[in-house]
């Protein structure tokens, strides 16, 4: 594992199925704070992509966080966080950080040595959160200070601002 910090103790962690897709996507729009994210996670990740993804379970059975991330086709060398997520009322409590150990284990056995992420700019609780686990943000042409932190603009389309993160592993 890539930190040191252990992992909430009440909680399994394991591989996401397609059985999850359904409740998984009915939690992420609220977890996103009403954000519409819920077109952001098709069934296909829970198809394809699931042996570098992960979910975070209490002991009730309730879904208390997951992560769903890829090795690019592209470029064996760099994988990809797609979604990370953690339930709202579990907050701060190492979840985010322990899905991410997870994902760097998983991707440096494949090979990976460096791992990609974006983030809205506005979004601090994310920008400070995988500045904690690591990452650095991309900084110099083409980005500007958006919401206080270096960032494309229109990254993704007009208006839709971007962080980019990159983590060596
Ligand atoms: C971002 C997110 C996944 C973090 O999950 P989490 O389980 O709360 O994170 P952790 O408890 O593992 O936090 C690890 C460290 O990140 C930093 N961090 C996390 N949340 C933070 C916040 N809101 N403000 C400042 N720092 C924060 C802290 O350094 C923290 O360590 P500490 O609590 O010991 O100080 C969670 O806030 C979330 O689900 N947000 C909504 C979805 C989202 O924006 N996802 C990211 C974009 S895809």
């Amino acid at each position: 594992m890539a930190s040191a910090v252990s992992d909430p103790v009440d909680l399994v962690f394991r591989r996401p199925t397609e059985a999850d897709h359904r409740r998984i996507v009915g939690l992420v729009d609220e977890w996103w704070s009403g954000r519409r994210m819920r077109a952001l996670l098709p069934r296909l990740w829970f198809q394809h992509f699931t042996g570098t993804s992960w979910i975070a379970e209490a002991d009730d059975g309730r879904t208390a966080g997951f992560v769903v991330a890829f090795i690019s086709q592209d470029d064996p060398t760099i994988g990809y966080v797609h979604m990370i997520a953690a339930d709202p009322n579990r907050r701060r409590s190492g979840i985010g950080r322990a899905l991410y150990d997870r994902v760097f284990a998983d991707l440096s056995a494949h090979g990976v040595t460096r791992v990609k992420a974006i983030t809205w700019p506005g979004n601090r609780q994310s920008v400070a959160f995988h500045r904690s686990v690591g990452f650095r943000v991309e900084e110099g042409p083409g980005t500007q200070n958006l919401y206080g932190t270096p960032a494309y603009a229109d990254y993704d389309g007009d208006g839709d601002d971007r962080v980019v993160f990159v983590r060596d592993l």
